[in-house]
C-alpha cells in the first residue's frame, strides 16, 4: 500500500502565498482590511512573498517623483505592519526582470476577449479616457505573471483583484493543457469581513488610494485625528439602530470596519451596539482604527528615518525571488520551444 507520509521533495516544500500592493495614492485602510492586514501571519503556515507591484503602478499616470515616494513608502509600510523579511520575501516588482518577461509570454496565451472582460479595466478606461494604454490593458496578464512566476498556492486580495485571479487561473491551465503541468494553479482568498470597504463618504464607492481631499479613505499614515474626523463625519442614514441591511450601507460598512478591526463578526458587533446611539457607534470604530494604526504609523517613521537599511532589505528580496523566479522562467521558455544556452 503506498505510504502517504513518504512525499518527494517537490510536494514536501510548503504551500507558497503570493500577494502584491500598487504603489499608486495613498494605502488605505480599505487595502488594510481587504488583503494587507492577514498577510504577516500567513509566514506561519506559508512561504510567503510579497511585493510592491511598481511595475502596475505606470498604467495611470504618475509623475516620477511621485512613483519613486510611493513605493518607498509602501515597501517600508509593509515591514511596519509585520511583514518580517528575515521569514517572508519582500521586494519590488521591478526589481525582478522576470515579472516582465514572463508576461510577455503569457501575452500569447490570453484572449483578447478574455482581457476585454476586466471590468478595472473597463472602469479604469472610462475613468481617464485620454490613456487608455496598452499596460492598463495588459494588467491582468503581469498580474497572472508575478502570481505563476513563484508557484504560488493562496494568493490572498480583496474582492476586487479576484476576477484577475480568475484570469490567471485560465492562462495556468492553458499553459500546461497546451505543454505540460508548469505552473501551480493559484486560488484567491478573501477575508469574510473586509473584503470590499466602501467609502465613508459615500458607501456605495470602493475606499481607493486616490480620494485625494476628501474625508471617504482613511489612509494608513493619517494622524489619529485626521481618522477620528473622517469617521465622525462618515455618511450614515436617518434611522437610529446600529443594524447591518442593504439600506443601510453606511452603517453596514462601519460595522463591517469594526468586525475585520477586532476580528469579531458583524453580528456581534451589532450586539454591542444594540444600544449606542450613531455618533458614539462612529467614535468607536474610529477609535479602534486609531489604536490599530499608530504602532504601524509608529515603526514606519523608524524605518523611513534609515534609507539604506530599507534599500538592503529590497536587495535582498529581490534575489531571492530572482532565484525561484528563473526557475519557472527556464522552464517556460523550454516548453514553448526556445533555444537556451
Ligand atoms: P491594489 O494595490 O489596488 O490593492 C491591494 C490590495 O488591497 C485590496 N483592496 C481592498 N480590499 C478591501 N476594500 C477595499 N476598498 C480595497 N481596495 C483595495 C485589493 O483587493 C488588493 O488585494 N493589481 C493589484 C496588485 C497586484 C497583485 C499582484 C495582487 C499586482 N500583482 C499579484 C495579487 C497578486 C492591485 O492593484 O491591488
Amino acid at each position: 500500500m503506498e505510504n502517504k507520509n513518504v512525499q518527494n521533495t517537490d510536494t514536501e516544500r510548503r504551500k507558497r502565498v503570493f500577494s502584491a500592493i500598487k504603489p499608486t495614492g495613498n494605502p488605505t485602510l480599505g487595502n488594510y482590511l481587504g488583503a494587507m492586514q492577514y498577510w504577516p501571519q500567513m509566514a506561519d503556515e506559508y512561504d510567503c512573498l510579497y511585493a510592491v507591484a511598481d511595475l502596475h503602478a505606470i498604467t495611470v499616470a504618475i509623475e516620477p517623483k511621485e512613483l519613486r515616494e510611493n513605493s518607498k513608502r509602501l515597501f517600508a509600510l509593509l515591514i511596519a505592519m509585520g511583514i518580517d523579511p528575515e521569514k517572508n520575501i519582500l521586494f519590488m516588482q521591478s526589481h525582478v526582470g522576470a515579472h516582465s518577461e514572463l508576461c510577455w509570454l503569457l501575452n500569447n496565451y490570453t484572449m483578447f476577449g478574455e482581457a476585454s472582460r476586466m471590468t478595472q479595466f473597463k472602469d479604469k478606461s472610462k475613468k481617464a479616457p485620454d490613456n487608455i494604454n496598452v499596460g492598463l490593458f495588459d494588467y491582468p496578464v503581469l498580474m497572472a505573471a508575478d502570481i505563476l512566476l513563484y508557484q504560488a498556492d493562496v494568493v490572498p486580495v480583496g474582492d476586487d483583484q479576484l476576477q484577475h485571479v480568475e484570469l490567471c487561473r485560465t492562462i495556468a491551465n492553458r499553459f500546461n493543457n497546451r505543454y505540460s503541468p508548469t505552473f501551480t494553479v493559484p486560488v484567491g482568498k478573501t477575508p469574510k469581513y473586509g473584503a470590499r470597504i466602501f467609502s465613508l463618504s459615500d458607501p456605495t464607492a470602493k475606499m481607493g488610494k486616490s480620494d485625494g481631499a476628501g474625508d471617504g479613505s482613511v489612509f494608513l499614515l493619517d494622524p489619529p485625528e485626521v481618522i477620528m474626523r473622517k469617521f465622525k463625519r462618515a455618511v450614515t442614514d436617518c434611522d437610529t439602530k446600529v443594524k447591518a441591511s442593504k439600506d443601510k450601507a453606511g452603517i453596514t460598512n462601519l460595522l463591517t470596519i469594526y468586525a475585520a478591526l477586532n476580528n469579531t463578526t458583524v453580528e456581534s458587533a451589532e450586539r454591542e451596539f444594540e444600544n449606542a446611539d450613531y455618533a458614539t457607534f462612529k467614535a468607536r470604530v474610529g477609535e479602534a482604527a486609531v489604536e490599530r494604526l499608530r504602532p504601524i504609523r509608529e515603526r514606519y517613521e523608524a524605518l523611513r528615518r534609515d534609507e539604506g537599511a530599507l534599500c538592503e532589505i529590497m536587495n535582498a528580496g529581490a534575489e531571492k525571488a530572482a532565484r525561484i523566479a528563473k526557475r519557472t522562467l527556464d522552464k517556460v521558455y523550454k516548453k514553448i520551444g526556445f533555444v537556451r544556452i
